[in-house]
């Protein structure tokens, strides 16, 4: 079984709906770690709750990003971690740290992705007017918010909807897409050409003995 670690800042309400989808068994990996930048991340409590090793590693022990990044990367290697899942986690990797995971690292965004790229993605549509927006969960590149797109579905924004209603109605498309593409990365069905992204129907079989 393959094993990963949820990288989380804040709430963790997408880390909680990964942990409950690994305990009905729709996830078949281990989620053996939570990394947060931060201490005071409400997430750490809900790893905790679920019997998760959690480790934080803050920037502010650091000096420069590529420290924190190789001090994670050791950790990762430690834990045997397959794959990574950013829940939240609003850092922008080194691009040492992404050579380490190619392909292997996915984040969900608040937005249909190229649109309303950054930190403000649900309220950045929401001013700007738009009549749908949605979530985009893709592999990560060195580029924010860029790497190739996995899945995503749209929410509408109608006449009657402020800034909280819909960053409800994200949340729900959130908690509800990102366990999917997690469950594709566990079965090993995704697979990367350029920017397009195949969902396979079953694994690729390496071929023993292949020379
Ligand atoms: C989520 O809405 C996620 O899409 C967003 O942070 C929130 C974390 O919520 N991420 C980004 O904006 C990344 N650019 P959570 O901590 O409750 O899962």
């Amino acid at each position: 079984m393959q094993k990963f670690a949820v990288f989380i800042s804040g709430n963790g309400s997408n880390l909680q709906a990964i942990i409950d989808s690994v305990a009905n068994g729709e996830i078949k990996a281990e989620l053996s770690l939570v990394i947060s930048s931060t201490d005071k991340a409400f997430g750490l409590k809900r790893a905790e709750k679920a019997g998760i090793k959690t480790l934080v590693f803050s920037p502010d022990n650091y000096t420069n990003r590529q420290s924190v990044d190789r001090d994670i990367v050791i950790a990762l290697k430690e834990h045997k971690i397959d794959f990574l899942v950013l829940a939240g986690y609003m850092r922008l990797l080194t691009p040492y740290f992404i050579k380490e995971y190619p392909n292997k690292i996915i984040n969900v965004h608040p937005s249909l992705l190229p649109s309303f790229k950054g930190a403000h993605g649900i309220k950045d549509a929401f001013t700007y007017g738009v009549k749908q927006t949605g979530v985009t969960v893709h592999f990560v590149n060195e580029k924010m918010d860029n790497g190739p797109i996995i899945l995503q579905d749209t929410v509408k924004i109608n006449e009657e909807d402020t800034l909280e209603t819909l960053e409800a109605k994200i949340h729900r498309v959130e908690h509800r897409i990102y366990p999917q593409a997690v469950v594709l990365m566990a079965d090993q069905r995704l697979k990367v050409k350029g920017r397009r992204v195949t969902i396979l129907e079953k694994p690729e079989v390496k071929a023993e003995n292949s020379q």
